[in-house]
């Protein structure tokens, strides 16, 4: 059981601060923390970190994520830790377990469900006990969704299925890349409801006059708004939800077309030649999308509530900025910052929304990363 003798030396330390995320991270963090933050990067590197810290006028911190009494000595110095040190199932296990054991909140940018797993099942419990926060998939995936699910799910105050649909510009990094080749040198690659429920897939949209594909983050993000489900009892409250995502195109070609795209991107990741072609031919670690690329992507969520023919309640969130960078920031440093605000209301292995209920969206909004209509 965790007791904490002394206050922390920062409000926040952002780990893997010197990789492509961690550096658009440290400079969101920045601009968006309020006067008087005590902040610092932190990264495995001193060099690096060193370097970084200059920039921003902070502390660096020196810690091995591989290095369990130096992440231990980071989570000791800090309220709260986000991390974009990545691939998590290869880097983050001593450094959640250092947050969980010191009553550190916690937020990164995974989306590895079989690591997430792993962490609930050794933290879920006590950290619940502890009232200490570690919230995974803080980034793109999956608080775009997270956020706008619950926002529905409110707003019908009703049992309801809810189809969303993605449309998204932008990049992808090395560090994401990364950790899919992880995933599927563990044999850990997961596929979505999408693949196997009630849902072909591709299927037509004819509110929207559009085409439904397969979504490659769809199987994190329907996971997340099942525990947000869960965790905040809305079945007892009578108002579950049944969520699926999807990518939305123009046309039905374009459909066939990302869904064998798709198809072919996980039959590479699952094996070893594939990994080794996309290892040769894609991004490496640390580099990511053109600034110009990361200004000019989006994301666009539409919500459908209901039958698809007739939806009772339709929802569209318009995020600017790369997904899986601007927007993904965004996401996390906010969420950080809440958490350092004292805004968790609850703690344990938790999702976005389970831990920060209406606050976090409402901080997106009030920054501009989004508008809903
Ligand atoms: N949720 C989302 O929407 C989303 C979006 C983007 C990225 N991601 C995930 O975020 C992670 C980072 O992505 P990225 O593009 O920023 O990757 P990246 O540029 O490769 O950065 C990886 C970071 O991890 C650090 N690292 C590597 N080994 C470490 C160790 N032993 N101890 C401590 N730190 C270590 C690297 O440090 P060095 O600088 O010293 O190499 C670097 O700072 C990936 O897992 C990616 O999948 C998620």
């Amino acid at each position: 059981m965790f007791t904490r003798t002394t206050s922390p030396e920062f409000d926040l330390v952002l780990q893997g601060a010197t990789g492509f995320t961690g550096r658009l991270a440290a400079k969101e963090i920045a601009q968006r923390a309020p006067s008087g933050f005590r902040w610092a990067v932190a990264g495995r590197s001193a060099d690096r970190v060193g370097q970084l810290a200059a920039k921003f006028g902070v502390p660096g911190v020196v810690a091995d994520g591989l290095n369990r009494s130096a992440v231990d000595q980071l989570a000791r110095r800090t309220r709260v830790v986000i991390s974009c040190a990545g691939p998590f199932a290869r880097y983050g296990d001593h450094l959640v377990d250092a947050c969980a054991q010191n009553g550190t909140h916690y937020a990164d940018l995974t989306g590895e469900l079989p690591w997430i797993q792993r962490v609930i099942e050794r933290h879920h419990k006590s950290c619940a006990g502890t009232n200490t926060a570690l919230v995974p998939c803080a980034g793109f995936d999956s608080v775009p969704t997270d956020i706008a699910v619950h926002a529905m799910a409110q707003e019908l105050g009703e049992p309801a299925r809810i189809h969303g649909f993605f449309t998204i510009k932008g990049g992808l990094n090395g560090g994401t890349l990364h950790s899919g080749l992880a995933l599927g040198e563990d044999g850990e690659l997961v596929g979505g409801k999408t693949q196997t429920r009630e849902d072909p897939p591709v299927f037509p949209i004819p509110s929207l006059g559009r085409w439904a594909a397969p979504f490659l983050m769809a199987p994190v993000n329907e996971w997340v708004a099942a525990r947000t489900d869960s965790l905040l009892d809305r079945e007892s409250q009578g108002y579950q939800v049944n969520y699926s995502e999807h990518l939305s195109e123009r046309s039905r070609f374009r459909a066939h077309t990302m869904a064998s795209l798709l198809k072919l991107s996980n039959g590479l990741l699952a094996h070893r030649a594939g990994r080794q072609i996309l290892r040769a031919l894609g991004p490496k670690p640390g580099e990511g999308p053109s600034e110009s690329s990361i200004q000019n992507g989006f994301a666009r969520l539409v919500l459908l509530a209901g039958d698809l023919l007739a939806p009772k309640l339709t929802r569209q969130w318009i995020w600017s900025g790369d997904p899986s960078n601007l927007i993904t920031v965004r996401c996390l440093v906010q969420t950080g910052l809440a958490l350092a605000a004292g805004e968790a209301s609850r703690g344990g292995v938790l999702t976005p929304v389970a831990a920060l209920g209406d606050r976090l969206g409402e901080r997106l909004l009030e920054i501009g990363a989004v508008t809903v209509s």
